[in-house]
């Protein structure tokens, strides 16, 4: 039985990715615990014998800015990882590479990568209602196959899909964040919102932000 603690590495703004997440994370061991890259973190060390599972949403093909940033705030001692990128049945492009090439920086061996299809968080007709139980039970054994693999001490460093150049960011062009009647200006949103994208003052004014995710 392997004895590694594992730590859950995510960022997840509508929480398909951290529904993967979980699945693949109670497929290896029962306890797990999570460093939620939705807000900011400190600087920090994480121990050695720690296996890290990073789960991140792709943006335009790409990891989101904001998740590399807060990924690199991290430092490891070569400790074993596992990259996995959530898409919304578009494509997943560059960004399982680009999450690989994230964690090798930080000094992670990563030896399991995998990309998991949810609901498209902002066409929800895509894949709606995803992951559904099949997915969630693909999540499950991928994690049983890891927990299998770090019994057996197979630990080679696995290569992944993907072009090094990656996939330019498009600036996402009339993607404004939107009020309905509900709202009541309590501000909420604004202060959740992880790339600034809503007017604390007044979040049914809708700026003309243009952001490149
Ligand atoms: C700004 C933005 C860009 C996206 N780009 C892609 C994409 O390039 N390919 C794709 O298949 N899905 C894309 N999606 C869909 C998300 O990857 C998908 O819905 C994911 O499950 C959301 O994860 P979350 O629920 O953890 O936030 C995009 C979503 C957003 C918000």
């Amino acid at each position: 039985m392997n004895k590694q603690k594992v730590i859950q590495l995510i960022f997840s703004p509508t929480g398909t990715t951290k529904k993967i997440a979980d699945e693949i994370c109670k497929g290896i061991c029962e306890k797990f615990t999570t460093i939620d890259l939705y807000f900011e973190i400190e600087k920090q060390t994480i121990e050695s014998n720690v296996l890290i599972i990073a789960a991140i949403p792709v943006y335009g093909g790409r990891v989101p800015h904001i998740a590399v940033e807060r990924i690199m705030k991290l430092n490891t001692a070569g400790n074993q990882a596992v990259a996995i990128v959530v898409y919304g049945n578009r494509a997943y492009d560059d960004a399982l590479l680009e999450l690989k090439d994230t964690l090798d920086m930080i000094g992670c061996k990563v030896i399991a990568g995998g990309a998991f299809v949810a609901e498209h968080s902002m066409i929800r007709e895509i894949a709606a209602g995803r992951p559904d139980r099949n997915d969630i039970e693909t999540a499950f054994n991928f994690g049983k196959k890891i927990a299998d693999k770090l019994n057996c001490n197979d630990t080679k460093e696995i290569t992944v899909p993907g072009n090094s150049g990656y996939k330019d960011k498009k600036p996402a062009n009339g993607m404004t964040p939107k009020t309905n009647k509900a709202c009541i200006a309590c501000g909420k949103c604004a202060k959740v919102c992880p790339v600034g994208a809503i007017l604390a003052d007044d979040p049914k004014k809708l700026p003309k932000i243009v952001l490149a995710v």
